[in-house]
């Protein structure tokens, strides 16, 4: 009974390794949520913080949405291409404002075309199919899509697509790939999630960590 009363306390946090790990750490430190110390290298996949009644487990940002669903992690840290694509049934709480990318279509510089349909018929490479299918069927073209994990503009240089749809941040990776922008599909920035019977439950402490993340994102 008492192992409960401590269990339905602690909260568990998830924060996805990579490109949104760093400022997603940075921010609940700031907020005093206890992240001090949370490093992505290190090899202990949950780390407690007793005295704080938290604890954190860092996933790959693919997974932090199921970990949530399924109540694994009551709230995560993940961007919203992640939620776009996975569409688990989680809690979005907030816009975080960090992370800002965008889902683009992409063509090596040498295959650019006049129009949109002129890429009809052709394959597309990329980490976010559901994404990809949406985007094809609403400009009503048809396209084979090709699901990789990572390293997406390496498939036009090898022949294996002629497109990608992949997610840009700064552009670097398309530049120095020679790729080119032909339509933006989706802007998309870092969420806080929640798992729904978390949010209810142990409501009173993720309203406070909500509260005070919110309060450091407007004195930022
Ligand atoms: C992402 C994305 C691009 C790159 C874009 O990859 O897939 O490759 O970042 O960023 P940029 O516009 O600032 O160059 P990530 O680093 O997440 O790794 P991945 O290739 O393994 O998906």
């Amino acid at each position: 009974m008492i192992k409960d009363e401590i269990k339905l306390d602690t909260i568990t946090i998830a924060l996805p390794k990579g490109k949104l790990f760093a400022p997603s750490r940075d921010l609940l430190k700031k907020a005093g949520c206890g992240a001090q110390g949370l490093s992505e290298d290190s090899r202990k996949l949950v780390i407690k913080n007793e005295e704080a009644g938290l604890s954190f487990v860092i996933t790959k940002p693919v997974d932090l949405p199921t970990y949530v669903e399924y109540g694994a992690a009551d709230i995560g840290v993940i961007g919203k291409d992640v939620l776009l694509e996975e569409q688990k049934d989680v809690y979005e709480l907030l816009d975080l404002g960090f992370g800002k990318c965008r889902l683009m279509l992409a063509v090596p510089e040498n295959l650019r075309r006049d129009k949109l349909t002129d890429y009809a018929n052709l394959r597309v490479a990329t980490k976010y199919p559901r994404v990809a299918a949406e985007f094809f069927h609403g400009v009503g073209i048809q396209a084979e899509i090709i699901n990789l994990n990572g390293s997406i503009e390496l498939a036009p240089m090898v022949g294996l697509s002629e497109m990608i749809v992949d997610i840009v941040e700064t552009g670097r990776t398309l530049r120095e790939n020679k790729l080119a922008e032909i339509a933006a599909i989706h802007t998309a920035t870092a969420r806080l999630i929640a798992n729904r019977a978390s949010f209810k439950l142990k409501s009173e402490r993720i309203h406070s960590i909500l509260d005070a993340i919110r309060r450091q994102l407007h004195s930022d």
